[in-house]
């Protein structure tokens, strides 16, 4: 691993900044390859992640790694990580200032790790990301904020108990490595949204 991740790491595991460290089991902090060309943003760890100290690793992990494997893509060669890096108590939505408190951790990744896209999952990380809502009217388009693109998907756990999101989610990320290979092939890529901060 990256050493400067590495370090993040090891600070988020022993994170005391704001309440979630009261009731966490562990700090989740973000995982995989960092040379990848996209991070994969979630909300918060959930029950399976708290227990174990690793992002998506329960039931909705499994269904970020089939839509996964729908491109080809295996989960050791992206980054994956969290808006709060600690679960809040019964999966409740992280608070404004919990977000506000972790986001120096989520920065810290994004520009180690310099990403061409940030994969967006779901609403509440397009909330607190770029302030949009409504995420299912704007998935599988692409946005730009201060230069970064970013890409917008549905919450693996929203596929949970609606099968027919699971082939909404596939047919998301195999767009998105389409256009990953674009962007290595420096080509442009359509934006659909601008943000500006
Ligand atoms: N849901 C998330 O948003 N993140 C995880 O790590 C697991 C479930
Ligand atoms: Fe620290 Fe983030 Fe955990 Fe809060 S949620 S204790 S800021 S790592």
């Amino acid at each position: 691993m990256n050493q400067e991740l590495e370090k993040i790491k090891q600070n988020v595991i022993k994170c005391t900044k704001c309440d979630l460290c009261k009731t966490r089991t562990n700090a989740v902090p973000g995982k995989g390859n960092f040379q990848s060309d996209v991070i994969f943003v979630g909300e918060a760890p959930g029950k399976n992640e708290d227990e174990h100290g690793e992002p998506f690793i329960g039931v909705a992990g499994k269904k970020l790694s089939i839509a996964l494997d729908a491109a080809g893509i295996t989960r050791d060669q992206v980054y994956i990580t969290n808006i709060v890096k600690c679960r809040p108590p019964n999966n409740r939505v992280p608070k404004i200032s919990e977000k506000d408190t972790c986001q120096e951790y989520l920065e810290q990744e994004i520009s180690i790790i310099k990403p061409k896209i940030i994969c967006i999952l779901g609403n509440t990380v397009f909330n607190s990301i770029l302030g949009g809502s409504e995420i299912i009217k704007f998935r599988g388009k692409v946005a730009r904020k201060d230069s970064q693109l970013y890409f917008l998907t549905i919450h693996p756990a929203a596929t949970i108990y609606n099968q027919k999101l699971i082939d909404v989610l596939k047919s998301d990320i195999v767009k998105l490595f389409k256009l990953i290979t674009e962007l290595k092939n420096k080509k442009e890529v359509m934006v659909d949204i601008e943000y500006s901060s």
